[in-house]
């Protein structure tokens, strides 16, 4: 699961440099998604790298001769050709030398070449050992890079190939993807911006074991949150109970019930400029939780007395002051997209509704594409016709921002 747009790759051309750490064996694995996304990868190893990794590895996976060195290979890459004809130099991984050439603008083989070149273009991995990572040398480098508008997705912690625990590992596929896609995105339509996204489904317990729930799998949710940060916004989530990850680079607080989730969008919402309400509330609760498990006995039927949750939609559309604030309504019938979409825009003073269909044949839930409408407070209304959830997230952003304006 990529937070991301599946065509974001599409067309992309990408000089993609292998410096010699271990984590170099994770890069083929990155090449060939990217590759499978549709971009166009030019690989340049290091000595180093190449005796890690096979460079038959590369060639294999790109689809192209893999260059490394300035000189003397035969069919031998321009060094400064290849740069400008590339969208981005990602360098994973980008070892501690690899860094320190670059700090100081060494250029001693292709890879440190390349990078010289255009460095506004250049977005580094870097993957060590924690020690070297945490040393003065490495972060006095990292400072100045960063200084030069050099692009760092930080490493991530865990095992590292030393037998060691700690900071310095390259980033898992699909983070590590997820962080590239948000530094590439263009435009930056909300940078600085505060952003609160509410995911996900409620819980609504009846005993310890059983709930009332829906299959909300908060994946419109991530998407928008992926796509807001890609926008340069500072993103905060609330999230009822999901089975997969969140989206990367996002402060999570999770919650289970509605009440639970009403308290968190009331503490978070002052904080924000934007809010995008794409949880799958339960309406009602149980009155009273068993607090032990509730048996079978010998009825036929039973009954439960439900209780109404807060509309948490309403409640911060009513303290929405100059916030954008956007809403969605789950129909399961066509007819009434439209003219629900608009009661609740209006009901709950929002100013944006993506009115979608629910149900059906598994419609609205998980990865399966958007039908609907898009309505705004102006009266706008367009049709959503099956589009994926990154997309919608992308046509609705570009839509909050103009309304901030
Ligand atoms: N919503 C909410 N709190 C609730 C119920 C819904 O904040 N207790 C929000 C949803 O997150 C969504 C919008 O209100 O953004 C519309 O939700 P929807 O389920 O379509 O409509 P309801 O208001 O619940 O009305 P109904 O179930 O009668 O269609």
């Amino acid at each position: 699961m990529i937070f991301h747009p599946p065509d974001f790759w599409d067309g992309r051309k990408i000089l993609f440099g292998v410096s010699g750490g271990v984590a170099a064996y994770k890069s083929a694995s990155v090449v060939s998604a990217l590759v499978r996304g549709g971009a166009e990868v030019r690989v340049v190893m290091t000595r180093h790298a190449m005796k890690l990794v096979g460079r038959a590895t590369f060639e294999a996976l790109s689809g192209k001769p893999v260059y490394s060195r300035v000189f003397g290979e035969g069919g031998e890459i321009h060094h400064i050709t290849a740069v400008r004809e590339s969208d981005c130099v990602f360098v994973a991984p980008a070892t501690a030398n690899l860094l320190g050439k670059m700090a100081a603008g060494i250029a001693d083989d292709l890879l440190s070449t390349l990078i010289l070149v255009d460095e506004k273009k250049v977005v580094l991995a870097p993957a060590m050992n924690t020690g070297m990572w945490e040393s003065t040398a490495v972060q006095e480098n990292l400072i100045r890079l960063r200084e030069r508008g050099i692009r760092v997705i930080e490493p991530a912690e865990g095992w590292l190939a030393c037998r060691e625990t700690g900071k310095g590992r390259m980033p898992d596929l699909e983070p590590l993807l997820e962080e590239l896609y948000c530094l590439l995105h263009s435009p930056r339509l909300l940078e600085g911006k505060k952003a609160l996204v509410i995911s996900g489904p409620t819980r609504e317990w009846l005993d310890p074991v059983r709930f009332l729930s829906n299959p909300s799998s908060g994946i419109m949710g991530g998407s928008f949150a992926g796509v807001l940060r890609a926008h340069g916004a500072d993103v905060r989530m609330i999230s009822g109970p999901v089975a997969g990850r969140q989206p990367v680079g996002i402060q999570v607080t999770e919650v289970e019930t509605a009440t639970e989730m009403a308290q968190a969008a009331e503490k978070f919402f002052p904080w924000c400029e934007i809010c995008i309400m794409a949880a799958a509330v339960s309406d009602y609760r149980p009155v009273t939780c068993s607090p032990k498990k509730m048996k079978r006995g010998k009825s036929e039927e039973m009954t439960v007395t439900l209780a109404a949750n807060p509309d948490i939609l309403a409640l911060l559309g009513a303290r929405k002051g100059g916030r954008v604030l956007v809403g969605f309504c789950a129909e399961t019938e066509e007819e009434a997209l439209l003219t629900e979409g608009k009661r609740k825009l209006k009901e709950k003073n929002a100013d944006c509704m993506v009115s979608n269909l629910v149900g059906g044949h598994g419609e609205g839930f998980g990865m399966v594409p958007v039908r609907g409408v898009l309505l705004d407070r102006f009266g706008n209304h367009v049709p959503i016709q099956g589009t994926d959830k990154f997309s919608l997230a992308e046509t609705v952003v570009s839509r909050v921002a103009s309304l901030l304006q």
